[in-house]
């Protein structure tokens, strides 16, 4: 099947930059993202383009050039449906917040609306894409409400994850690793992978691009993102190690990355791992065994939520008891909000946990990220409803400049990776600090030696 018309459903930091990339290699499809959340798309319709909803490095030159060309944002949902053959769902699937599987399942509410939605509407045949993380069996659940609620129209279902990491998601995107598309196995199945290796193979060397059955691609996705947390797990968990026995983290990890069994990516250790995936994804890999019984492999996985939680934990008592056991009305520099660099993204930021910590204990907090507003920190803090929002207001409070944010701090704590934290005054800002003038480095981002010869304390994580 040619394919002319691309609809995705969900215009988030998956769809808005998978989508602009497809319409960018594919001038001859049309792609429309849409959305329900209408200041969203009025966002990615911004003539400004420093408006766009998700900032990423080189998305505003993918959609200056293909917006408006074949490359639409819309809140007509229905009419995007019916015109296309081909449907992504790129909707969030947060862990579940209520009732069976809280705090653990995948919350597939927003998935089920979409497919009842395709079904309603669709009038003639559909191939559907799960770009969405999702439970692996989840495309039977969804081929169910097609078939069952649909106006007999044909619908192949396919699994086709996004593997683009934030900050570098149109790199990614460019040239991934591999793509990988399950489908099902009959004639139709492999026709239906075959449209969508057709849209891949636009750019993508063909040898990169895989094909599976449904399930296997579902569950690859899960896999994928538990096996680089339980790397981050892992170094972090020797980070502890290295403090107390003089070992640095940094050339252990060096040491065994060039074993090439092992390589040299994601050892980096760090105040924790964030992001909105790698918690969620591991929590439902862990609820999934249990649900067939598999108690070790849940545990297993487990045990990197929990080294990752320890992690941020001991960050912020490490702060508290280096200054001498109390940061009551102390004023504490957070360089970075953002789970990682070159993102705007915050959601599961180690620096919104160690944040919180710290006022449990009446610190002072100034936060200066280049790229998080204001009304992002408070909403992430106010979110964990462990204090009144009034509460949170006046314990934080959000700088215009790193100058401003460590202005009279006892202490800085890195929670981000920006380099532009590298290219900072530091003698001046040494000047401007309380003494003794306490770094903590929760990224190791800081040339340390440089510090200590400014008069800084230096601490860097692990060693
Ligand atoms: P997001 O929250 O940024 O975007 C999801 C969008 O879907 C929102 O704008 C929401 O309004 C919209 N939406 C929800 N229900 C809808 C409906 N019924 N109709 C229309 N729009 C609807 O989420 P995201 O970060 O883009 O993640 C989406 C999925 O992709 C998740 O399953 C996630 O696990 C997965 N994923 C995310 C990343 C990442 O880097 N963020 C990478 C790979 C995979
Ligand atoms: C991750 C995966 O890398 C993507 O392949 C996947 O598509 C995505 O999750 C997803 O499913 O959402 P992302 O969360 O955007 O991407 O960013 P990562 O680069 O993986 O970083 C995740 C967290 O781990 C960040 O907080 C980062 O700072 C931390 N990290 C990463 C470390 O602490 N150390 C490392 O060595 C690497």
């Amino acid at each position: 099947m040619n394919i002319k018309n691309i609809c995705c459903i969900g215009a988030g930091y998956v769809g808005g930059p998978t989508m602009a990339v497809i319409a960018q290699k594919c001038p001859h499809i049309k792609v429309t993202v849409v959305d329900l959340n209408e200041a969203r798309i009025q966002a990615w319709n911004d003539l400004d383009l420093s408006k766009l909803p998700v900032y990423e490095p080189g998305l505003d030159a993918v959609v200056s050039e293909a917006r408006g060309r074949n490359l639409f944002f819309s809140t007509e949902v229905d009419k995007a449906i019916e015109e296309a053959e081909m449907i992504f769902i790129s909707v969030n699937t947060p862990t579940k917040t209520y009732g069976v599987g809280k705090g653990m399942a995948a919350d597939l509410k927003y998935i089920e609306l979409c497919a009842r939605q395709i079904a309603r509407v669709a009038k003639t045949d559909k191939i559907v894409v799960e770009k969405s993380t999702l439970p692996v069996r989840t495309a039977s659940a969804i081929k169910e409400i097609l078939d069952h609620t649909g106006n007999g129209v044909n619908f192949q279902i396919l699994s086709n994850p996004e593997f683009l990491a934030e900050g570098t998601a149109i790199a990614d995107l460019f040239a991934p690793d591999r793509v990988l598309i399950g489908g099902d196995t009959t004639t139709e199945g492999q026709h239906a992978i075959q449209a969508l290796v057709d849209v891949y193979a636009n750019w993508v060397p063909k040898e990169r691009i895989l094909t599976t059955n449904v399930w296997s691609s579902e569950l690859s996705k899960l896999t994928a993102n538990a096996f680089l947390a339980q790397r981050v797990s892992s170094i972090n968990a020797l980070s502890e190690l290295c403090e107390k026995t003089g070992a640095d983290v940094n050339e252990v990890a060096r040491a065994i990355g060039m074993d090439s069994r092992i390589g040299p990516k994601f050892l980096k250790a760090s105040v924790g791992f964030g992001g909105s995936c790698f918690q969620k994804d591991i929590l439902n890999l862990v609820y999934i065994a249990k649900s067939y019984g598999l108690h070790e492999v849940a545990d297993y996985w487990e045990q990197v939520i929990i080294m990752n939680d320890h992690q941020k934990r001991r960050f912020a008592k490490n702060i508290i008891k280096t200054l001498y056991n109390t940061v009551s009305g102390k004023k504490i520099a957070f360089l970075g909000w953002a789970f990682k660099k070159d993102t705007n993204d915050t959601r599961e930021s180690a620096a919104i946990y160690v944040a919180d910590d710290l006022l449990s204990e009446q610190a002072s907090i100034s936060v200066f990220d280049p790229k998080v507003e204001a009304t992002q920190i408070l909403f992430d803090l106010n979110y964990l409803e462990t204090r009144s929002e009034s509460d949170n207001k006046n314990g934080v409070q959000v700088a215009v400049d790193p100058y401003e944010a460590c202005h009279n701090a006892h202490a800085i704590a890195v929670l981000t990776e920006w380099d532009a934290f590298k290219t900072y005054d530091w003698q001046k800002i040494y000047d401007n600090m309380l003494k003794p003038a306490f770094v903590f480095d929760g990224r190791n981002v800081l040339n340390g030696e440089e510090l200590e010869r400014i008069g800084f304390v230096y601490q860097g994580i692990g060693s």
